[in-house]
């Protein structure tokens, strides 16, 4: 038992430097696709005028296509594929990343690749459009979620702390759900609460509180670049509360994600669209508002405009 925790242990304090722990854990979506795409897709992806020498990388034909006998990625075969060769080469006018990109991969990056193809490249989408899978989890008392935690802990050769005095867990539930402290009272409640779910009623309270809504509201206020205010030079105060209080709603039912975001998208144009389903698409004009008198209209209206498709667009979001 001592040696097996000592590797453990080891194998935790290591981790961090191995980046990965073995080849058939390379995820394609999860690590090979953010390195090509953060560091090769600028020059070998999707966009013609950028592309050079003729090499896609995002997208698996042309990334395993043979030209003179020589693919960038030859499944199985690091040494012989260039996107290897050209990763982990020394010299500064055959390395990729180019050196004048100003990007370079670091040194789990390039293994990384190096695992990804000597496990056969397997190759597959953003994770986003991949179909959820269950992951295999043996029969065994724990919650599967402790499982996965207690499996992490291992592998960092941590253990878990004792439980917390239930006045530090309901503080914590309530900033979790919420964002509020608990009131005097629900810590005495829950303090003397003799019954085995005493917890999961706790947590069932403080999802049906309103201010659970808010709370989940936060993040995509956030993302959705709301404010108060016009964030120009006067900086004055505007009124689009109401749509704030739609998201807050939304959370409070519970909304479905697709509905939540095509009513702030389009909503106005759903047949029959309801004056709620109207003020969801004030998401889009969550935009800096310039009131100066001196501004030319049609600027200010380019500058709303893509700041509308950058908040839209990007990825990263939620
Ligand atoms: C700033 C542009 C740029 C970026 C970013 C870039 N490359 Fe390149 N790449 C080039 C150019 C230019 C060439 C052709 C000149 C040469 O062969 O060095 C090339 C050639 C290659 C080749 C050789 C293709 C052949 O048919 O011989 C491979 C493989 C390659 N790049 C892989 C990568 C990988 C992998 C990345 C990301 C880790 C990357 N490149 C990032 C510009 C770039």
């Amino acid at each position: 038992m001592k040696s097996s925790k000592a590797l453990v242990t080891l194998i935790g304090f290591w981790m961090p430097l191995m980046g990965l722990i073995s080849a058939d854990q390379v995820s394609f979506s999860r690590d090979v696709l953010p390195i090509l795409s953060e560091n090769c897709f600028y020059c070998h992806g999707p966009d013609e005028d950028h592309r050079k020498a003729g090499l896609r990388l995002d997208v698996e034909t042309s990334a395993l296509a043979l030209v003179d006998g020589e693919a960038a990625v030859k499944p199985g075969k690091p040494k012989d594929s260039l996107v290897i060769k050209r990763v982990f080469s020394k010299d500064p006018d055959e390395i990729m990343p180019p050196p004048d990109s100003l990007k370079e991969l670091s040194p789990e990056e390039q293994q990384t690749l190096q695992q990804w193809i000597a496990a056969g490249a397997p190759w597959g989408k953003h994770w986003a459009f991949e179909p959820p899978t269950k992951s295999e989890i043996p029969i065994s008392g724990s919650h599967p979620i402790d499982y996965f935690v207690q499996q992490r802990l291992g592998l960092e050769g941590w253990t878990l702390a004792e439980e917390a005095p239930r006045h530090t867990l309901l503080r914590r539930l309530s900033f979790d759900l919420t964002g509020l402290p608990p009131s005097h009272e629900e810590v005495q409640d829950f303090e003397t609460d003799p019954s085995p779910d005493a917890h999961l009623r706790q947590v069932e309270r403080l999802l049906r509180s309103p201010h659970h809504g808010e709370r989940m509201a936060m993040w995509w206020l956030d993302a959705a670049r709301y404010a108060d205010t016009d964030g120009y030079q006067g900086d004055a105060t505007r009124a689009n509360w109401p749509w704030r209080d739609w998201v807050v709603q939304a959370f409070n039912e519970n909304m479905p994600f697709d509905q939540f975001t095509l009513e702030q998208f389009a909503g106005d144009l759903l047949p029959d669209a309801t004056p709620e389903q109207i003020l969801a698409t004030s998401f889009h004009r969550n935009h800096m508002t310039n009131g100066e008198g001196g501004r030319d209209p049609e600027e200010s209206r380019i500058d709303y405009v893509i700041d509308r498709v950058n908040t839209v667009g990007t990825y990263g979001w939620g």
